[in-house]
């Protein structure tokens, strides 16, 4: 079983069936990474470039376990230590590693669009690892696995994604993802990180963090984003908390059965308080177990050949 595309882009690039193929794809994958060998030959030969222009601890890592789950080669290039730091330029590093033969380049850039740039000049498979603020893919596919194992169909839930809306990638990838698998979404953080006209993406925007809680079956909690906003959206790191911050009291506006999601990392306590980042409705320690099944998925799905190789729920 193979994705009729070269690369994984965005979210708002995939159809439903796409998102269920992969989400499917990445359930019977969850298997491989509890058994004693963590290996399946599926990708044996095959070679997958890591290109990270930004820190990462989850995704890149996670993309890396995936790939040697699946037998495949894994190269992190560091761009701190790479040919980058003498000037060279995306175009010419990327058509560089081309010429090397990988079979995937995995990419995070802190330009939105650098992935889109890099699948336009290299005829390997590239995958988005997040870039800018515009688009982390893997990630909201992971997000909507986790909530899937827990409610089983997104149809029909409210999701309320709090916080830096404006500089979140993660975000953008959830809105496209979950409004087209049938979730309505709500975004809420103070009017400085509500970025005009985010309501075209297909979801409500509110200022008021009650309306966003009210009856929410699903609460994804952003992390404030200084690098990107420089400290200049808010006040201070102790109002924010307690206007958006998630805490035992403000969930209590939410349905009884919440689920807590948060993509990492996370500030502790600006605006997440520890005892629901590790309380009973939190899923922030399984969303990164859902990321190398959802790794090895698309992996999987760009880059398998073989019918046989794959797990037997495949
Ligand atoms: N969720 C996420 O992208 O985390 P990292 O920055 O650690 O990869």
């Amino acid at each position: 079983m193979r994705l009729n595309r070269k690369d994984i882009l965005g979210i708002e690039d995939l159809s439903v069936e796409e998102l269920e193929t992969i989400l499917s794809t990445a359930e019977s994958f969850k298997e491989v990474s509890t058994r004693e060998i963590k290996k399946v030959p599926t990708l044996r030969g095959k070679t997958i470039i890591n290109l990270f222009y930004e820190a990462s601890t989850r995704t890149r890592t996670s993309f890396e376990i995936a790939a040697k789950r699946m037998s495949a080669d894994a190269v992190n290039i560091s761009v701190s230590t790479s040919s980058v730091v003498k000037g060279e330029t995306l175009k010419d590093t990327a058509k560089n590693l081309e010429a090397m033969k990988p079979d995937c380049i995995v990419i995070r850039h802190s330009s939105s669009g650098a992935p889109h740039g890099i699948a336009g000049y290299v005829g390997c498979s590239v995958i988005n690892a997040g870039d800018g603020n515009h688009e982390h893919p893997s990630q909201a596919l992971l997000d909507m696995l986790t909530v899937r194992e827990h409610k089983k169909s997104l149809a029909g839930l409210k999701l309320a994604i709090i916080g830096d809306v404006k500089h979140s990638r993660v975000a953008r990838s959830n809105i496209y993802g979950f409004t087209k698998l049938g979730a309505s979404v709500v975004v809420c953080g103070p009017a400085t990180m509500l970025p005009p006209g985010i309501e075209a993406l297909g979801c409500k925007a509110t200022v008021n963090v009650e309306d966003a809680l009210r009856d929410a079956d699903v609460v994804m909690m952003l992390r404030i984003q200084l690098e990107r906003s420089k400290g200049a959206d808010f006040p201070n790191a102790r109002e924010y908390s307690r206007l958006y911050g998630l805490d035992d009291v403000k969930l209590r506006k939410a349905k009884k059965d919440v689920l807590i999601l948060h993509p990492g990392p996370m500030n502790r306590g600006v605006e997440i308080s520890a005892e629901v980042a590790d309380g009973p409705y939190s899923l922030i320690l399984d969303q990164v177990t859902n990321g190398v099944a959802v790794r090895m998925a698309l992996f999987y799905l760009l880059l398998g050949t073989s019918r046989e190789d794959a797990p037997k729920a495949i």
